[in-house]
């Protein structure tokens, strides 16, 4: 969940995608209690941004440009301050993304544990390139910075679970056992 880039820029949202495309305009009222909990626990309201960034990807799955706006105006941050950390951290999604987003770990120990063969296979066995979601809205790839899991290397996070020491059959099986 380090940096690196887990958007493809330019790319035309798919229709499964783009329906989960939510518009928040302004500070939802479903998210004021957690909010205001995180604020009365730290000390600075800067200091409440990551969590509350948390909570608005758990709530609608990614993190909008108009979302950004309102976390900044409810914490009274610059703007800049929230688009730096989802811009930073790969585990901010800056678009809607598939059911399960497969995201592969791409740096030094995974790599050296056949890392960039096991991305290859992946676009292979899900028929997308990194960066891609599959026309039924099921899977969205990325590539991510490091995990900290290298023990398990090569591995990957399917939304909230680790899996390493990933090989085709074991790729295979993990997809194969997703609803
Ligand atoms: S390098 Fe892949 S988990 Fe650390």
């Amino acid at each position: 969940m380090a940096a690196g880039d887990n958007t493809t820029t330019g790319e035309t949202l798919s229709a499964a995608l783009a329906a989960k495309e939510v518009e928040v305009t302004c500070f939802p009222e479903e998210l004021r209690e957690e909010c205001d909990a995180l604020r009365a626990r730290y000390e600075t309201p800067r200091a409440a941004l990551m969590p509350l960034l948390w909570a608005f990807q758990r709530r609608y799955g990614y993190v909008s440009r108009e979302m950004e706006r309102v976390i900044a105006e409810e914490l009274e941050i610059p703007l800049i301050w929230v688009r730096e950390t989802v811009t930073f951290y790969t585990m901010y999604n800056q678009r809607p993304v598939g059911s399960h987003h497969v995201q592969v770990c791409g740096n030094l120990s995974c790599t050296l544990c056949g890392a960039r063969e096991t991305i290859r296979m992946i676009e292979e066995e899900l028929g997308i390139a990194v960066g891609e979601t599959t026309a039924d809205g099921r899977f969205t790839l990325s590539v991510v910075q490091c995990l900290a899991a290298c023990e398990e290397a090569p591995m990957m996070q399917v939304n909230d679970r680790y899996y390493g020491r990933l090989d085709r059959q074991r790729v295979r099986e993990i997809f194969g056992g997703l609803e």
